[in-house]
């Protein structure tokens, strides 16, 4: 079974890269019998950077791009910590990363284009290896009817329909580089199309994520259907 990790910026790095936790993350990974995709966000680092870029008068295909840097340094980081087990390339291009992974247990990517995020290129990635399953690592435990961190009465779903993550998605996705969304109304659309179950999941749940890579139950939001 193939598992694709979309991997947010915030658990690899706040202040510092969180090194213990990407040494955790990296031994559950080894450990496990999948194979794996992994694509790293690029966090606040990558936001960061986009919106200096902008104060120096950036066009937005500039701040994606500079952003995409991000992603891929922190994809750099996961090889690293996957050494024997990963390609020991950062992939820009599906096409290769789908060739590796017939010869590696696990691949990792940043970002590819400006004007998507790396929910996107984890979508692609997942239909192209022939993914069944999506894990969404972020510091957030779930898909909820409104961001928690700013509204109270906010309410976490357990299960949604590719449409509902949809609808939910379009209200809230601005696509200017290094905005937050829920997830990229794009990857939405890529996983409805192909019927790829998505799990949302706090990363640092090692008990859900450990249940989330088996496909199984956990606290966390499943989409599929
Ligand atoms: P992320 O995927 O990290 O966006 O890409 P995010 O929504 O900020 O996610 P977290 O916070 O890591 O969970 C960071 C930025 O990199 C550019 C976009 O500007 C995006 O907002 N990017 C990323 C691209 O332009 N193309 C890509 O393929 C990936």
């Amino acid at each position: 079974m193939f598992v694709v990790i979309s991997l947010g910026g915030s658990l690899i790095m706040q202040e510092q890269p969180d090194i213990k936790y990407i040494k955790e993350l990296a031994q559950i990974i080894r450990k496990s019998p999948h194979k794996f995709g992994i694509v790293t966000g690029g966090g606040r680092i990558a936001r960061t950077f986009a919106q200096a870029a902008r104060g120096l008068g950036a066009s937005e295909f500039e701040a994606d791009e500079i952003a995409i840097d991000s992603t891929r340094q922190n994809a750099r980081l996961m090889t690293i910590a996957l050494k024997g087990v990963a390609c020991p390339h950062v992939f820009t291009d599906f096409e290769k990363a789908y060739e590796a992974a017939q010869h590696y247990k696990v691949v990792v990517m940043g970002g590819t284009i400006p004007g998507i995020t790396t929910d996107t290129d984890a979508a692609l990635l997942a239909e192209k290896v022939g993914a069944k399953r999506i894990l969404n690592l972020s510091n957030i435990d779930g898909v909820y009817t409104a961001n928690p961190r700013k509204d109270k009465n906010a309410k976490k779903f357990k299960k949604m329909k590719y449409q509902e993550l949809l609808d939910l998605a379009g209200k809230s996705d601005s696509r200017k580089a290094g905005t937050h969304f829920v997830f990229d109304f794009v990857a939405c659309k890529m996983i409805g199309r192909s019927g790829i179950e998505t799990h949302f999941i706090n990363g640092r749940n090692i008990t859900d994520l450990k249940a989330a890579i088996d496909g199984k139950p956990h606290s966390g939001t499943i989409v599929r259907g």
